[in-house]
């Protein structure tokens, strides 16, 4: 094992007993336990900014199959609290960093230089990549040197991001500013009236906590977090920002004009999980999910989306007069963190998009063609977060699916845990025996498992072989060692 007590310590978990958590607290107690944490950022006024358009990086070259980039990771400075000064760690120096716009099945080749002073990975969330590119937490970029991972997109159009993957660190490094957005595009995808350009809007949510001079607060190495036994620890259940981004600012507005808007909702908040909903009481239409488009759009009211969630939706202002304006509403938090962005209609326009009433076909995985079912079981143990009650091994295999066999993973848990699997897109098979979740739908790396559930997955293992990971996606849960490796053989 090789995580551990080091980093318990940085997460303020354990004191001199090693003790880290107190047995028979209820969960629910500890939701309200990640609302009220006791660092409180400098208040800012919501809907002061406008939305960061994230800019495209253009490729240094590329030839008949390729594209190639170069991106230097290093230290940059935000703006992001009125007057104050965020430094952070950047793709390219900037939080959001630069947008990847990537073609199904055209090759993508990424420099990665770490101009940072610590150990980088970079994992492509939704790729579906040799392990040499994959971004292993063990797979490590030292400071000063470059790697060029290698992106195939054999996948379909979908919207992925990219960020740090560095083993027991990704929570506070990708906290730090170190995460992106690889939008891929297909032909199909284009071939629908859908709305595009400027009404195609990435929107990447995460939570941060400030210091008062405008820097991030994290809470590792922070003494006064050192665990008493007894009392609840703060941030081992996952670090819970107070003051709410979208695309690197504070509770941002957008002005828009009256036609529909693609959004490609991210969730890139370490631990916490929203429930969006729109003032205005219109749904959403639900176009796509992780793994690009969905058979047919859904309309749906709220969208909940747990860690490294995508829900690609269309909001239709067609009908919404010039003046109104709709707030994109976090129905799981209150307070500072009740209110995403604000959408402002200041415009007629002449809507040309449609939403087509069937998207892109799934054929559903049939179970009966699954060879092996595997459970995992995501609990916390000896107080640390483990998965069949051990902690991330990176040199133990928990599972070693054939190449091209299709197999079933049954997982259950005692929190909310964002299971996120490396290398395949997979379809939702059930939840506590019945259907799945409406944002179970389409193509998945990403699900919530809640307290008490048992969800089943099914996928297929093609075109690599070799060692990938699995994990919580709660960043904390994952940095305490919530970690899984399969290897395709
Ligand atoms: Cu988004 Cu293994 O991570
Ligand atoms: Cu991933
Ligand atoms: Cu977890």
């Amino acid at each position: 094992m090789i995580i551990s007590r080091r980093n318990m310590l940085k997460l303020g978990l354990v004191g001199g007993t090693g003790l880290a958590v107190l047995p028979g607290v209820p969960w629910q107690s500890l939701n309200r336990a990640y609302a009220t944490a006791r660092v409180a950022s400098p208040p800012v006024k919501p809907f002061q900014v406008a939305l960061p358009v994230l800019p495209v990086l253009q490729p240094v070259s590329r030839d008949s199959s390729t594209d190639y980039y170069h991106i230097t990771q290093k230290a940059g400075q935000a703006h992001i609290l009125p007057g104050l000064t965020t430094p952070i760690w950047g793709y390219n120096g900037i939080f959001p960093g630069p947008t990847i716009e990537a073609k199904s099945f055209r090759r993508v080749v990424i420099r990665q230089t770490n101009a940072l002073p610590v150990p980088t990975t970079t994992h492509l969330h939704g790729g579906h990549t040799p392990p040499q590119s994959d971004g292993d937490p063990t797979d490590l970029v030292s400071p000063g040197s470059s790697k060029d991972y290698i992106y195939p997109n054999r996948q379909r159009a979908s919207t992925l991001w990219y960020h740090d993957h560095r083993m027991d660190f990704t929570g506070p490094q990708v906290y730090k500013g170190l995460a992106g957005f690889y939008l891929l595009r297909d032909e199909i995808e284009e071939s629908f009236p859908l709305p595009r350009g400027e009404h195609d809007i990435p929107l990447m949510i995460t939570d941060r906590f400030f210091n008062a001079d405008g820097s991030f607060f994290y809470p590792a190495l922070d003494p006064s977090l050192s665990h008493t036994p007894g009392v609840l620890p703060q941030y081992g259940y996952g670090v819970f920002g107070d003051t709410i981004l979208v695309n690197g600012a504070v509770q941002p507005f957008l002005q828009v004009s009256t036609t529909k808007y693609r959004f490609r909702i991210l969730n890139a908040s370490g631990a916490r999980l929203y429930e969006l909903a729109l003032s205005s009481g219109q749904p959403f239409i639900q176009i796509g999910s992780d793994g690009g488009l969905l058979p047919a759009p859904v309309r749906r009211q709220t969208l909940l989306l747990a860690s490294a969630e995508r829900n690609d939706v269309i909001i239709d202002f067609s009908r919404c007069p010039v003046g109104s304006q709709i707030i994109m509403k976090n129905l799981h938090g209150r307070g500072r963190v009740a209110d995403i962005m604000r959408f402002d209609v200041v415009r007629k326009e002449k809507d040309d998009y449609a939403i087509p009433a069937t998207l892109t076909p799934i054929a559903p995985i049939d179970p009966a063609k699954a060879t092996v079912t595997r459970s995992f079981e995501f609990l916390l143990g000896q107080g640390m977060w483990t998965i069949n009650g051990k902690h991330f091994d990176p040199n133990y295999a928990d599972a070693r699916p054939r190449l091209n066999s299709t197999e079933i993973w049954e997982f259950t848990g005692d929190a909310n845990h964002p299971i996120h699997i490396h290398d395949i897109m997979f379809q939702v098979l059930s939840r506590n025996g019945r259907r799945p979740a409406p944002g179970d739908a389409g193509w998945k790396d990403t699900f919530l498992l809640s307290k008490g559930e048992r969800v089943r997955i099914i996928a297929t293992f093609t075109d690599y072989r070799g060692p990938y990971v699995f994990h919580c996606h709660n960043l904390e849960h994952e940095d305490m060692g919530m970690m899984g490796r399969f290897v395709v053989e």
